[in-house]
């Protein structure tokens, strides 16, 4: 069907010596959508400078012309076939334009991507591929130019398809079709050849003219992220009007909503605009108000949808591709702000999957993205948001990283990772009040778990008592969560089997968290004597978490036996004791090791105290 008004934007991605300029040349001469007498003046200019015409050259001489619908500037081009319009892009080496794509701020909706049949599949050929799925572009047509040069022959072709289709599979794209192309000649890209009889396929314009446009916002699924929350309608009643910008699809008075991430549902009771009659209805691109049957409370950065349509993705994980604007590069230890529609949250990146050079399209290996680098990531938010994925709606598939008050980077979100498992990360359950950062505006700070491990009778507890009141005085608020309290209440259940001292940590982990998250120094003194169970501790709890490792040997501990417990496990009146019948496993690396055989309890106290005070910010380094 034809289309006049539409336009499809295209990327064009090769080497330049593989004939990517003139495959271009080649498809506006022959698509017939040169201006008048373009093709013969530039023939003849070739004559007069005695060089041999090329199809490539049609592009600078074109370029900031202005004629009969073509216009081509540094790296686009524009041009109509029977069909519909078309930007063709010229895509890498403009770190500008994949700035844009990454950031969503201008889009590609298909790809032609250029091999030379001469020179196979190069290790370039794998970075633009690369570059693609970057780009999160789906549909791509691969063109093998130069089959002028290889004799049209079919076998050199199927040998360059079978080997770079496994390649592209590899990094999810799934190409439309393979064309045997000459650009050079002219086989095959608007006019089809007679020297391929084997290949039934299309050309590279029957192939444009069948990728598909994305649908207009407004047939997408409704997505309207919450502006603000008002609690004034017209009438001056009680009610309170949704308001936000649609960013896609359309809403009635009478329709059944859903809000993301709380899932939270109700109807549509009117649609408000200010000073104006009701409306119909809202679509894509308007700022729209509404007001609600039920009066549930929904907070700005949720999105509402309605129940009937497709929902977003809700998670605190995802894969991105990135851009890197930030003057200090993105690296793990630290927490930016992630902003994805109107919704706000920190992130912290948890991995780097790829890095890109933006302008040679290299590969990275490193732990850090600098600045006009491209990274596919996985990055942690630290609440759930809702989300759509790169190719569905546009606003709520991109996002901005803030740090330090400034944008430092931006880009798509590819894919919605496995859903969190709240047992084992630090964010906030969506039914929180609020974050832990939020929080800690009011109680003065975001807190932390000092995890003290070691034997019986090392001394854990003497020393965490000693350090609580150390830190009460000096004004941080602090809790000692001891073993032996937490066995008579809530561990009373458990006993000292393996399994039953896993369960003792996990437990204590959690109720650590919580203490946490509440703004407290919590200090945790259990033997917790297994390597795993302690890490599994640090999972939960996250980075706020420090291993303290409280060392004094059994001989030690066997002479100070301050309950006369070491006494029974060894004339085996009690059993699975630790240290004697039952195994400790010393920590690996410790953040602090507190040797209670060598330094008086007065010097173990005031190092564990100091060690906490830096962590905190408040004090000189001793770690
Ligand atoms: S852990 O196994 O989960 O790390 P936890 O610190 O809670 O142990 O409890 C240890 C305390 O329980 C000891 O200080 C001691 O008073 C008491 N206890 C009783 N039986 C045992 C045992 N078999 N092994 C270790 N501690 C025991």
């Amino acid at each position: 069907m034809e289309n006049m008004d539409e336009i499809l934007n295209i990327v064009t991605v090769g080497h330049v010596d593989h004939g990517k300029s003139t495959v271009i040349g080649r498809l506006l001469a022959d698509a017939n959508a040169l201006p008048e007498g373009k093709l013969e003046m530039v023939r003849e200019n070739c004559r007069r400078n005695s060089k041999p015409f090329e199809y490539a050259f049609l592009l600078d001489a074109l370029k900031n012309e202005q004629a009969q619908g073509i216009t081509i500037d540094t790296a686009r081009c524009f041009f109509k076939s029977d069909k519909r319009n078309y930007i063709i892009i010229d895509a890498p080496g403009h770190i500008e334009f994949l700035k844009n794509m990454v950031t969503g701020a201008s889009r590609a909706e298909a790809a032609l991507l250029v091999i030379d049949a001469s020179r196979g599949v190069e290790e370039n050929t794998r970075r633009h591929g690369y570059f693609l799925s970057m780009l999160g572009i789906r549909q791509v047509s691969v063109l093998v130019n130069k089959m002028d040069l290889v004799g049209f022959s079919e076998r050199v072709f199927t040998d360059i398809r079978s080997e770079y289709a496994e390649f592209l599979k590899k990094i999810k794209i799934h190409p439309e079709s393979f064309i045997p192309v000459s650009g050079f000649e002219g086989d095959n890209v608007a006019i089809r050849s007679g020297r391929m009889p084997w290949y039934d396929g299309p050309t590279v314009l029957e192939q444009m003219d069948a990728f598909r446009t994305v649908p207009e916002p407004e047939r997408m699924p409704m997505r309207l992220p919450v502006q603000g929350v008002y609690k004034f309608t017209e009438n001056n009643d009680s009610r309170r009007i949704i308001a936000g910008t649609m960013e896609s699809g359309s809403v009635r008075a009478g329709d059944a909503i859903v809000f993301y991430p709380s899932g939270k549902k109700t109807h549509v009771k009117s649609l408000e605009v200010f000073s104006a009659p009701e409306p119909e209805c809202f679509t894509a691109g308007q700022a729209a108000g509404f007001t609600m049957t039920e009066q549930i409370f929904v907070r700005r950065g949720e999105i509402a949808c309605l129940q009937s349509e497709q929902p977003p993705c809700v998670g605190v994980r995802l894969r991105a591709n990135l851009f890197w604007l930030g003057k200090q590069p993105l690296s793990s230890g630290r927490t930016y702000f992630f902003k994805c529609g109107t919704a706000k949250t920190e992130v912290r990146l948890e991995r780097i999957e790829r890095i890109v050079d933006a302008s040679s399209l290299g590969h990275i290996e490193r732990g850090y993205v600098d600045k006009n680098e491209v990274a596919e990531c996985i990055l942690t938010l630290e609440s759930p948001i809702a989300f759509d994925i790169a190719g569905g709606v546009e606003a709520t598939g991109r996002f901005v990283i803030v740090d330090d008050y400034e944008i430092a980077g931006g880009g798509i979100i590819t894919e919605a990772l496995e859903e969190y498992d709240f047992n084992t990360r630090n964010i906030r359950w969506s039914g929180d009040a609020m974050t832990r950062s939020e929080r800690a505006k009011y109680t003065g700070s975001t807190g932390l778990v000092v995890w003290m491990t070691g034997l019986s009778g090392a001394g854990k507890t003497t020393i965490a008592q000693e350090t609580e009141r150390r830190l009460l005085e000096a004004g941080v608020r602090a809790y000692v969560l001891d073993g032996d309290k937490l066995r008579r209440g809530l561990n009373s259940d458990l006993g000292f089997s393996d399994a039953d001292r896993t369960e003792n940590i996990r437990r204590a982990a959690n109720v650590a968290n919580m203490f946490r998250d509440a703004g407290l120094v919590t200090i945790v003194t259990l033997i917790s004597p297994f390597e795993e169970s302690r890490e599994n501790a640090r999972r939960i709890i996250g980075k706020d978490f420090m291993e303290v490792y409280v060392k004094a040997d059994v001989k030690t501990c066997i002479q100070r036996d301050p309950k006369q417990l070491y006494k029974k496990a060894l004339d085996g009146t009690i059993k699975s004791f630790t240290g004697i019948d039952s195994a400790y496993e010393e920590p690996k690396n410790p953040d602090l090791v507190i040797d209670t055989e060598r330094w008086q309890e007065e010097e173990c106290a005031e190092s564990l105290f100091s060690a906490i005070m830096t962590r905190l910010g408040n004090g000189e380094s001793v770690l």
